[in-house]
This record gives C-alpha cells, structure tokens and sequence, in this order.
C-alpha cells in the first residue's frame, strides 16, 4: 500500500474528487487532484494576460509558472507562484478557459512531469482525464467514474461552487468542456486499458467510496 498508485479518470461531476479524497484518506495515502494543476496553470496566464486562445502564447508560456500541490486529503492545496489559488481556479474565468489552455501539449507535458514527480515512488491517489492513459499507464489500480450527464449536473450544482447557475446552464457547460476534453488530439479523456468502469449514476458517495475500496483491494 505504501508505494500503491490509484488512478482515477472521468468526466467532471463524476465525483471523482470526493471519493479520490475519501479513499486516500481510509487507506492513509496522499492524494493529488491534476484539475486543480490545469486549474492553477489557467489562472496563471489569465493573470499575466495572455490569451488562452492564442496556442503559441500559451505554448510559450507553460514553463513559466511555479506550481506547488499539497497532497493531504484532508487539506489539499494549490500555489501559483506562492499565491495560494484554490480558490480563484473554482470561478467561472478558470472554469471557461481550462479546457483550451489544458489542450495545448507544451502544457501537458509541463504538468505530467510534475505530477510524476508528486508520484515519485507512490502511495497516491492520482484524479484527472489522462491519469490511467498517460500520467501513471503502469497504476495496478485504474478506475473510470462516470455517470449520466443530469446526475453530474445536479451534483455540480450542489456542491455550490456556482450558485447563480440554473441546472440547464450547468449542464450545457458540462457538454461543452466533455466535448473539448474527449476530442482534443493531446491524451483526450478515455478509459484506459485494464480500468474499472464505476457508473455512479445511481450511487451516492458512500456507496461508491466501499465499492471502490474493494476494487483497491481485490487488486493488491
Ligand atoms: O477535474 P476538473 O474539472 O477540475 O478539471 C478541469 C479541467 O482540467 C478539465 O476540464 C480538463 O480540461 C483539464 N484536465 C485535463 N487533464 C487532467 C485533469 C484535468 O486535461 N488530468
């Protein structure tokens, strides 16, 4: 368990965060949250002004930033240049412009050196789109959460981190980023090879926290 990888893919508001957090902390392994790395590198180029449209800019820019992650589950935090930006990188600037900057590859291959780094030699819980495909293919355990695109709307909403929003504009932005994140040409969102499947469309997060930690189990 000390050196175990647990990598967890999946679409937004497939609650893949709580449980990744939750199954950390049962099983006394750190976690690392990669959404808020795209998050923090979003907010980075949004506040030195550059235009998250414009893919050389962004390209150019991707080694720039220092990004630091805390990995307690308890705790988790995110700096930007010693800024602490867990906050800021939940708005919806950060929100609208992630999936652009996180398509651009000099970007990716900034934050999946980074986040392999973190790794190092395990005891992780690793959440993300490309954990299983690109960051850690060798993870003895892979999981794809998902669940119905009403079930994770509902869900987002719920959590509060937007509340001005109606459910139809929380869902309409759902499609949207799923669609830029399962078809951009750098590691797009999809199941690795060997993952679990784990539809939570029915579960709640009790539920999907002991199914997942007998698939940990049933693995080691
Ligand atoms: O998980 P979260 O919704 O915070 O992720 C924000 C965005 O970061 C995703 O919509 C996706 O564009 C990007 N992302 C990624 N690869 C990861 C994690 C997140 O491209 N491993």
């Amino acid at each position: 368990l000390a050196t175990i990888v647990v990598a967890v893919d999946g679409p937004s508001g497939s609650g893949k965060s709580s449980v990744s957090r939750d199954v950390a902390r049962t099983l006394g392994l750190r976690y690392l949250d990669t959404g808020a790395m795209y998050r923090a590198m979003t907010w980075w180029m949004l506040h030195n002004g550059i235009d998250v449209h414009d893919t050389d800019a962004v390209a150019a820019a991707a080694d720039k930033p220092e990004l630091v992650s805390g990995t307690d589950p308890d705790g988790p935090t995110i700096h930007a240049d010693g800024v602490d930006v867990a906050g800021p990188i939940r708005g919806p600037e950060v929100t609208g412009a992630v999936s652009a900057v996180s398509a651009v590859p000099e970007v990716r291959a900034r934050l999946v050196a980074l986040q392999r780094a973190v790794i190092g030699d395990g005891g992780i819980v690793v959440e993300g789109r490309d954990i299983g495909t690109a960051v850690a293919p060798d993870a003895p355990v892979k999981l794809y959460l998902t669940a119905s695109e009403a079930a994770r709307a509902a869900r987002r909403n719920a959590e509060g981190t937007d509340p001005a929003r109606d459910l139809a504009a929380t869902q309409a932005d759902l499609a949207r980023r799923d669609a830029l994140d399962s078809g951009r040409a750098t590691s797009p969102l999809s199941m690795a090879e060997g993952a679990a499947l784990v539809d939570t469309t029915a579960m709640n997060r009790e539920q999907v926290v002991a199914h997942v930690l007998g698939l940990v189990r049933d693995r080691l």
